[in-house]
């Protein structure tokens, strides 16, 4: 049985105090929650964030993290540093890192592979653009992204591997994938993963769904098969829209 896993990623939103304010008010509105809970706040918040919630349910992720275990690396984290605050998650891949920063799949594999040697566990987002899934190119891109991403990551280390699945068009646009055309690139997934890992890591393996994640489409969309959990951007800015979500 897969766990439901929220996570909210709260991209370059909230100053420290807004953040530290937020994530205290939802460590304590989650002390029954039956979900997995994760908030990743923008590096300068991590410190703030991970001190609010120490205690609670909430695990604090980082958004990014380096390939390196420390050096000339101008304006980098790593791991280390990641660790010494407390927070051992951290977000790899993100449709806006491959888009505005040059990240490929190949310069992810490094990060995947060091943080997971590292004791970090990662969320490896993968999904297409609009050009691709209307170009016919919707499971080469996948099978990119899943089979590049986590080369040379081993089936225990897949333990500590979640996977979101983020159409690229459905990010911050309001539009979200059918719940149907999300569950079928879920089983998609879970096929690559079974083909790479086996069969006991695929059924365990959980796949969140992100893009234009809301309070009004979230139960139909976590009430699909291979839906295991959500990753929200904007309305896990606000207790008001993110707590429905995580209750959902
Ligand atoms: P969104 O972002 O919920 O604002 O669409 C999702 C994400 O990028 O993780």
């Amino acid at each position: 049985m897969r766990k439901l896993y929220i996570a909210g990623n709260w991209k370059m939103n909230l100053v420290p105090s807004e953040a530290a304010k937020y994530a205290k008010e939802l460590a304590a509105a989650t002390k029954d929650a039956k979900v997995k809970i994760m908030i990743a706040p923008t590096a300068v918040c991590l410190p703030a964030v991970a001190e609010a919630v120490k205690g609670s349910k909430v695990i604090v992720a980082a958004q990014n993290v380096n390939d390196h275990e420390k050096g000339a690396y101008t304006g980098e984290i790593s791991c280390a540093m990641l660790k010494d605050i407390g927070v051992t998650n951290v977000i790899l891949g993100h449709s806006e890192r491959r888009q505005y920063y040059g990240e490929t799949n190949e310069f992810i594999n490094k990060k995947v592979l060091f943080a997971l040697a590292n004791g970090m566990d990662i969320d490896l987002c993968v999904g297409e653009t609009l050009e691709e899934r209307e170009g016919g190119k919707l499971e080469k891109v996948l099978s990119d992204q899943i089979n590049i991403g986590l080369d040379g990551v081993t089936p225990e280390q897949m333990a500590h591997v979640t996977i979101a699945y983020e159409p690229v068009w459905a990010i911050g646009t309001g539009k979200t994938a059918t719940p149907e055309d999300a569950n079928s690139a879920h089983a998609f997934i879970r096929g690559l993963i079974e083909k790479k890992f086996g069969k006991t890591v695929a059924e365990n393996q959980i796949i969140q769904y992100g893009g234009s994640v809301k309070p009004s489409n979230v139960k139909e969309l976590m009430a699909c098969e291979h839906i295991d959990g959500a990753l929200v951007g904007g309305a896990s800015l606000t207790l008001d829209q993110f707590l429905p979500i995580i209750n959902c």
